[in-house]
């Protein structure tokens, strides 16, 4: 169980959160909810002491490699480093034997860094204070700290400690990685290179290990073990009653996919340079390190400040750790990466990428640090390669980006098995990589997002135009002429209701598909007036002067589904003849997809029963092209439908809620999507967080309950908080500059720092203010 008020720290109150009795069969839980990272790398938070039921991951962004040619690429499963057997008078210490008191494992969001302490009574009745720390640092991005603290507190103690590195991990059984040379330098410094086995990516991890007696530093001599992938160190030792041990343990980790310049030369500079790099760690100091990290935590703090003054103080923590999470999970450092759908604290999803980033996660960078929004659309830029690659495959033009996305250029990556088909026994098969091609507009869209938030002019120059007109190539190909009805249509998707498949016209894929041609339509002849070189240079590789006609000639007749006479639009051409069975048993369910405990996915596709928003979805993205009464009479008959099997599911509703005005929904919604991960379901994280939820839940608060929107190049603002919230205030970046909001129940304060005039749109009224700008609020 988690307890959100801070137990021991009351200056962490809504900054951290506590395990406070330690579960063995619901250990994953924790690993990911409490997982560190820095982007760069990411460490799931299994225990020190190893527990049958664990899962140890350390994951490097980027470093994808392939099993064999019948798996996909994922990120492979690195070394573990974190494991610390530690043995008590000859006795293994495990939390599955004596008496544990005092017991907290807790995640410090402010600082990132985990802790764990408690008092453990062995068998024999002497009773033991332990502490650890961890940490993987945002300043040095390849380093990881462990510290540990064990005082026995009635008698003496032989203490033996055994710590290394271990090669000997999977992805659930694939081995993703050679068999490497292992070295001990100086009979402190530990030095493991392992090699991914398709893609050749080498791994360097050094670590070393230093001790302290009540504070004075000592020497111990290391029994040294190398055995088949793993390495490690026993340190033997005699405390007395009260006396402190204390390690520190220091690791690097490099790879040859890092940009550093020491990466691209060989793995012997590699080598030398991680260990020299760990002996100035070693110089610094765990504490000058940490001290070091924590700056940089602050910092990003400082720019995701947040305050939230509501009757419920977990709505201000929940917000934290989906900021948390969402900076533990970006690649910040490297435009080649991108976010996988786990981030990188579990295997779920295979470090893959999905439309997950661009419309759940890139929404929380464009408006708060627009960099890095660039940065993660430079990620689809370069996939455009493995795009294009899609599309000729499947006989089609331009680019028709991967449903799963893993190393840019790799074009598709999803796997093609998945969970057992109830009826038949057999594997269902996963058709996205084939048929959900929403994608490619997604993309198309975000880019489009990115540059009316923030003028980024070269962004779209280097990138933007290409993307999203090679974009609409795609789809222009992809259309398939109705004879008997004139019309283009899309038959044989999935749309974002993945309990539907092979369905034609699904109303989000056609109109988002029209929304990406009409944008090209619109940057074209843009062009022709304002850059008429650019225009020119992109029409010799992309052949625009036919394209455009062709994008004309079809966007005019693609289908768009109409509402029927209840106002109801058909999600796709058969959602509304199919049955409807009663879901209520679903509907209540402790854990999501029970539906197919019961049918199979081919059942569930004869029927009137929804995974995530779909239809609700477009009504979020292309929100002026809708009515707002066609939008509940919508929302009113499909979410009933809605398993919200999917966690993309909730923060939609939510938002939607809020846009209808009723706060009461929206705010459940809100606190449905925060439990995801950080509420009381002890296995719904177990294969990682949930990183679109993440999103989601920024987009819940500012979008939704600050009713925030770029529509048309204008940025509104209609807050409507929840009843139990009194004030919100947060930071905004639109078109390079920085505002700060502040809503309270009766008024919106907006601050800039700008000497340009600023202009939004407030409550439907046009303002310009430089400076600041107080509105009366509007109360419904
Ligand atoms: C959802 C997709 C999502 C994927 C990754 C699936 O369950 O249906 O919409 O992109 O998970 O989060």
């Amino acid at each position: 169980m988690l307890s959100y008020n801070a137990i021991q720290r009351s200056e962490l109150e809504q900054w951290s959160f506590t395990e406070t009795e330690f579960n063995l069969l619901a250990q994953g839980k924790c690993e990911s909810v409490m997982s560190l990272g820095n982007g760069y790398m990411g460490l799931r938070s299994a225990t020190e002491e190893a527990y049958i039921g664990a899962t140890r991951n350390l994951f490097v962004n980027g470093t994808f490699n392939r099993f064999d040619e019948l798996e996909v690429t994922e990120l492979p499963n690195a070394a573990d480093v974190t494991q610390v057997e530690l043995f008590i008078d000859g006795q293994r210490f495990s939390l599955e034997t004596g008496k544990v008191t005092d017991y907290n494992r807790t995640l410090n969001l402010r600082d990132a860094e985990l802790t764990r302490s408690f008092v453990w009574r062995s068998d024999e009745g002497k009773r033991i204070q332990f502490e650890f720390r961890r940490f993987v640092s945002k300043h040095d991005l390849h380093l990881i700290g462990i510290k540990l603290q064990v005082t026995p507190l009635d008698e003496g103690i032989t203490l033996r400690l055994a710590s290394g590195i271990n090669a000997q991990m999977s992805n659930s059984g694939s081995q993703h990685f050679h068999e490497g040379e292992k070295r001990i330098f100086n009979k402190k410094y530990l030095q493991l290179v392992q090699t991914t086995t398709e893609s050749k990516v080498d791994f360097v991890l050094s670590a070393l290990h230093q001790f302290w007696i009540d504070g004075c530093q000592v020497d111990l001599e290391p029994q040294m073990e190398i055995e088949r992938r793993k390495m490690e160190m026993v340190y033997t030792m005699e405390l007395k009653a009260g006396q402190t041990l204390e390690m520190h343990k220091l690791v690097q980790v490099h790879t040859s996919r890092d940009s550093d310049s020491h990466a691209s030369a060989n793995l012997e500079s590699l080598r030398s340079y991680s260990l020299e790099a760990l002996k100035q760690a070693e110089a610094a100091g765990y504490d000058r390190l940490f001290e070091q990290h924590q700056q940089e935590w602050a910092a990003i703090w400082d720019r995701y400040s947040f305050e939230i003054d509501s009757e419920n103080r977990f709505d201000l923590l929940a917000l934290r750790f989906a900021i948390y999470h969402l900076m533990v999970m970006t690649p910040v450092h490297d435009h080649r990466m991108g976010i996988g759908a786990k981030g990188l604290s579990g295997e779920g999803y295979k470090g893959h990428s999905f439309w997950d980033t661009e419309i759940f996660i890139l929404p929380f960078f464009i408006y708060s640090e627009p960099k890095i929004a660039r940065s993660l659309l430079e990620y689809r830029y370069l996939g455009l390669e493995g795009a294009r690659r899609k599309a000729k495959e499947n006989g089609f033009e331009g680019a028709m980006y991967p449903w799963e996305v893993a190393w840019p250029s790799d074009g598709e990556v999803t796997p093609v098995w998945g969970a057992v088909d109830i009826v038949t026994g057999k594997q269902t098969k996963i058709w996205s990589g084939f048929i959900e091609q929403h994608i490619t507009s997604d993309i198309a869209y975000a880019v489009w997002h990115y540059y009316q938030a923030s003028g980024d002019q070269s962004f779209m120059d280097e990138c933007g135009y290409e993307m999203i007109f090679d974009t609409a190539t795609f789809w222009a190909s992809r259309l398939e002429w109705n004879e008997e009805a004139s019309i283009y249509e899309i038959n044989e998707v999935i749309g974002p209701d993945e309990y539907k498949e092979h369905v034609d016209n699904n109303a989000f894929t056609n109109y988002m598909a029209h929304f990406n041609m009409q944008l090209a339509l619109h940057y074209y002849d843009e062009l022709k007036t304002r850059n008429p070189e650019l225009l020119s240079s992109l029409d010799s590789i992309l052949n625009l002067a036919h394209s455009s006609q062709e994008w004309q000639e079809k966007a005019d007749a693609i289908y768009l589904p109409k509402p029927d006479e209840r106002g109801i639009i058909a999600q796709d051409d058969n959602y509304l003849l199919k049955q409807l069975i009663d879901l209520t048993p679903y509907k209540s369910q402790s854990k999501v997809g029970s539906l197919f405990q019961d049918y199979s996915l081919d059942q569930v596709n004869e029927m009137q029963v929804s995974k995530q928003a779909d239809i609700l979805m477009l009504f979020y993205l292309l929100e002026n092209r809708f009515a707002p009464e066609l939008k509940r009479a919508n929302y009113d008959y499909y979410e009933p439908k809605t398993l919200h099997d999917s966690s993309l599911s909730f923060s939609t509703h939510s938002i939607l809620a809020s846009d209808f005005d009723d706060k009461k929904l929206a705010y459940e919604l809100f606190r449905r999507a925060t439990e995801i991960d950080l509420g009381p379901h002890e296995h719904s994280s177990d294969a990682g967080i949930h990183s679109a939820s993440l999103g989601g839940i920024w987009q819940c608060v500012v979008m939704g309950f600050a009713g925030m929107r770029m529509l048309d190049g204008e940025l509104h603002l209609h807050p409507r908080m929840p009843e139990s919230w009194h004030r919100l205030a947060f930071p905004l970046y639109w078109k390079g500059s920085k505002l700060e909001c502040i809503i309270t129940k009766d008024q919106l304060e907006i601050k800039t720092d700008c000497t340009d005039e600023v202009h939004l749109v407030i409550y439907g009224k046009r303002v310009s203010f430089t400076g600041q700008l107080q509105f009366e609020m509007i109360h419904i």
